[in-house]
Formats: structure tokens, sequence, C-alpha cells
């Protein structure tokens, strides 16, 4: 079976697979990784803080996908977000990865302690550099965001935050929309939870498709979203890329919608986490 072709959405000439593999959780992720290429996955999401960069690295390698056409993500943590332990984190993580640039380097998290004129100072030097080829943020709420754009001599192409239906990211996923930055969410089939849904599970016994696939298709649908699901089983990852020959009728997209829930949001580390939109 040929592997599926992924669309892909572009902002200042990054151009993004629609569908990514996360690997949050995965650790010692050589082989798994390599089987999400082997299937058609072309975006590898990692963190330094994940522990999984040597696992990508090693399953690029084995995969025979050559670098060029991957699309690689890592992101520094929100403890070395001072430019020079910003510089080492980015060595660390390209010594850990064995690859020479990464496609797209994010600061993981804000940190209250640290203007940000620290962070995206270092993020624009190594793109500059040639270490990563686009920069973006993750966790920023959109003060956050308009700070970075206006303190950041090179473009954000992508902002990467949690969501799902279970969470409403109007907000986010609009200003992100309006400044051409593409919206990247994590946890978009929240990390299982949405698996129980009974309006998920009714539109998926109508539609003929699986739950998870209805729960991507519908962030997917709405324009200028990737999606990043993990899994650790092939026939799932298979499953989540398949995901591009059906779509959500307006009613079904609505009824997806009202699933928002206020407490339906995962990642919100204290002391961390911004006042979100
Ligand atoms: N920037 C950030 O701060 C941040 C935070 C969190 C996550 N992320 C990124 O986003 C990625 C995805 O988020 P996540 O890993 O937290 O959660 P997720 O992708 O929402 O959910 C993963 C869970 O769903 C299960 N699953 C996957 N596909 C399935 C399917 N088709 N049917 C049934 N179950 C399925 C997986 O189990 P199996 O393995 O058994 O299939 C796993 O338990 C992460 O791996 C990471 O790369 C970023």
């Amino acid at each position: 079976m040929s592997a599926p072709s992924i669309p892909t959405l572009s902002a200042h000439g990054a151009e993004l697979p629609a569908i990514g593999f996360g690997t949050s959780s995965l650790g010692d992720c050589g082989e798994i990784v390599a089987t999400a290429l082997g299937l058609g996955y072309r975006l590898i999401d990692t963190a330094w803080k994940y522990g999984s960069e040597r696992g990508v690295g090693e399953g690029m390698r084995a995969s025979g996908v050559p670098r060029s056409e991957i699309f690689l993500t890592t992101k520094v943590s929100h403890e070395y977000l001072r430019a020079d332990d910003f510089a080492r984190s980015v060595e660390e993580s390209l010594r850990n990865l064995g690859v020479d640039y990464v496609d797209l380097l994010m600061i993981h998290w804000p940190n209250p302690e640290i203007p940000l004129s620290e962070p995206v100072g270092a993020l624009a030097k190594a793109k500059r550099q040639g270490l990563t080829r686009h920069i973006g943020v993750a966790n920023f709420n959109i003060a956050m965001l308009d700070e970075a754009i206006r303190l950041c001599p090179e473009p954000l192409v992508n902002l990467q935050a949690e969501y799902h239906a279970h969470l409403d990211q109007t907000k986010l996923t609009q200003a992100c929309r309006k400044r051409g930055l593409i919206f990247t969410a994590y946890c978009p089939l929240g990390r299982g939870r949405l698996l129980r849904d009974p309006v998920l599970a009714d539109i998926a016994a109508h539609k003929g498709r699986t739950l998870a696939q209805i729960a991507l298709r519908w962030l997917l649908q709405q324009g200028n979203i990737v999606a990043i699901p993990r899994s650790s089983n092939s026939a799932r990852m298979a499953e989540n890329l398949d995901v591009f020959d059906f779509t959500l009728a307006e009613e079904e997209m609505n009824r997806i919608a009202a699933l928002k829930r206020h407490d339906g949001r995962i990642a919100n580390p204290a002391g961390r986490a911004p006042a979100w939109d």
C-alpha cells in the first residue's frame, strides 16, 4: 500500500503536513518513529523535555526517509530560556537527534521569571545560524504571542497549544489566523479522554469512521490547523493519518464544537501556564 498523501499548510515559507506524529512519553521510540515514517507521517514532533529526541533521530535514520522530506520540530524547555542556556539546549537537541538542523524550533512554555526578549532573541539567532529553518512558540496566550511577534526580527510561523473538542480555543485559533501563523493542536485526542465521548461515538457510527478519526477531522476541517496525535500502535497510527477522504457536515461540526467543557484543559502546569484566553 502506498503512503497516503498528506495536505500541507503554509506560513512564511514553512510547509507543515496537516497531520504530524507526537512523541511525548514514548521515550526510546526509534522503532515507533520508523514505523510512523513508513506509514507516511512526515511531521515528527519532539521536545528536549520528552526524552524522545534520541529515539526520534534513530527512527528517522532507520526509516530510510530522506531528511529533507521530514518536518522535524523540537522545543526548548522553560528552564532554559536565558539566551545562553537556550543556545546550549538547542545544541543538545541537535546532538540528541543527530541532525544539523530542525525544521521548527519552539519555546516549549513561557517562563514568568525570564523576560520574553531573551528566548525570542535566541530563537531568531538559532534561525539565522541555520540551526532551525523556522521558529515558533507553544503554550502562549494572545498577549504573549503579540509581544513575541513585536520582539522577534524573524517571522513566527506556528503556535502550538492544546486543542480538542473538549477545550474551546476559538480565540487563540482566530488570533493565529489573523497573524498568519499556523496553529498546531496538541493532545488532539484529549490524551485518550475524547475516546469515551458519546456524541463523537454517535457521529463515528453514522459516518462509518472511528471516533479518533472524527475527533481529528473536526480539528483539521476548521482550516489552518495541524494535529499531532501520538500512538504506539501501528494500526492506530495508520487510522489517525486516514482522515482526508471524508468531510463532516456543518451540523456535525457544530455538534462537536458544543462538546467544549470548562474542565476540558489537560496541560495546565501551575507556575508555568499563562492566563489562558
Ligand atoms: N507543546 C506542549 O506543551 C505539548 C503538550 C502535550 C503534548 N504535546 C505534543 O502533542 C502530542 C499529542 O498529545 P498527547 O500525546 O498528549 O495525546 P493525544 O495524542 O491526544 O492522545 C494520545 C493517546 O491516545 C491514544 N490513541 C492514539 N490514537 C488512537 C486511536 N486511533 N484510537 C484510540 N486511541 C488512540 C494513544 O494510545 P496508544 O498509544 O495505545 O494508541 C494515547 O494514549 C504529544 O505526543 C506531543 O508531541 C505538546
